[in-house]
């Protein structure tokens, strides 16, 4: 694997590895410390951050490495016009990896076309965030012992909580998976997520009452309302106090229930429930670390080779093969336009729009 853009990107056997080697991580930390000495992460978060930012950068360190960083993109060469391709080729020359947060959708596939060295995915707006992702599911396997055979509650904000599409795309793989979505009717989960889930003959129930949802729900994944992702302050008004986790609301769930929370939270869990055993937050950011150290580690060793090729000395500069080698031939791929406002496509300007079977190849919004 060269980039990990999507969760998608690691196949149910590279999960199930990563895990392993997180767990092993936690065990044994030492026989880890120099696995990284002399390597350089370049940490690009053009988006505010408090975990994924510092839980790269402390794995990084954890590891024997450096950081790099940028955090904020108005004091990078990205507020003087930069685009992301020319970021990618610049960054790649100080760094052996680079994990970007950026607000614009579809603009980590860019960076990681672009770019001689791997490529991590910190979110990119409203779409996704995988490596919040392989968080959720350590601190689900250390919870419950298992990733099948799950009934799974996503609360809140569906529709732009990138953490949300990221578990789905993962959790979609593995057996036994149902979910309960429960949002406001505005905030429900996108159609390319439904379609998806849908042709993966994954079963899902849409409701509006958290309370009714609770007795039979094994994990319950709860999201922020995120102001930042509205166009209407109206909207955001009327729909950041839709769901408020109490210790009422929580007597209604099982002993054994797993409560997560990607964080931050603004008032949809009560801090009185932090005591409760069964709430897992914390731990999930602390997983976070883990993770993204065995996460380091597979890239790093997956493009050994590669990186290795580029003769020392100089900056290598590839033309992007933007199509995916599993849409070659079998897809239908044209250049439909995406109207996202959101979609690198708005706002690099040399990119085409390309669409994969209706759907923009950086977004995944419908193209038209
Ligand atoms: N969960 C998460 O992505 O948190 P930050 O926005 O603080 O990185």
């Amino acid at each position: 694997m060269k980039n990990l853009i999507d969760i998608i990107d690691l196949s149910v056997e590279e999960i199930d590895e990563t895990i392993k080697l997180a767990l092993d991580i936690i065990k044994n930390p030492t026989t880890y410390s120099h696995a990284c000495d002399g390597k350089v992460l370049a940490s690009l978060f053009f988006e505010a951050s408090t975990r994924t930012r510092l839980s790269f950068e402390s794995a990084m360190i954890k590891l024997g490495g450096g950081v790099i960083s940028v955090p904020g993109a108005q004091i990078s060469s990205i507020s003087k016009g930069e685009s992301i391709a020319d970021t990618a080729k610049i960054v790649s020359c100080y760094s052996d990896i680079i994990a970007m947060r950026n607000p614009v959708e579809g603009s980590a596939y860019v960076l990681g076309q672009n770019a001689s060295v791997p490529v991590i995915n910190a979110g990119d707006g409203g779409h996704c965030h995988p490596t919040q992702t392989t968080a959720d599911l350590l601190t689900i396997y250390r919870v419950m012992g298992r990733l099948e055979n799950l009934k799974i509650g996503l609360c809140g904000d569906l529709l732009y909580g990138r953490t949300v599409h990221s578990l789905i795309n993962a959790m979609n793989r593995y057996k036994g998976i149902k979910y309960v979505l429960i949002s406001p009717k505005e905030l429900s989960l996108p159609d390319y997520l439904k379609d998806k889930l849908d042709s993966d003959g994954v079963c899902y129930e849409e409701v509006e009452s958290l309370e009714d949802a609770m007795p039979s729900l094994d994990v319950l994944y709860m999201t922020r309302i995120q102001r930042e992702r509205f166009s209407d302050p109206a909207q955001y008004e009327r729909l950041k106090n839709s769901y408020c986790l109490t210790k009422d609301k929580m007597n209604l769930a099982g002993e054994d229930m797993c409560l997560l929370h990607p964080l931050p939270r603004v008032n949809e869990i009560s801090e009185k429930i932090d005591e409760d055993k069964r709430a897992y937050y914390f731990d999930q950011a602390l997983n976070g670390r883990y993770m993204r150290m065995a996460l380091i580690l597979k890239l790093l060793r997956d493009n050994e080779s590669f990186v290795n090729s580029i003769p020392a000395g100089t900056a290598r500069h590839f033309v992007p093969d933007y199509i995916p080698e599993k849409y070659k031939g079998i897809a239908e791929v044209n250049v439909h336009k995406c109207t996202n406002p959101k979609c690198i496509t708005q706002t690099e300007q040399e990119l085409d729009h390309i669409s994969i079977n209706g759907r923009c190849l950086f977004c995944e919004q419908k193209t038209i």
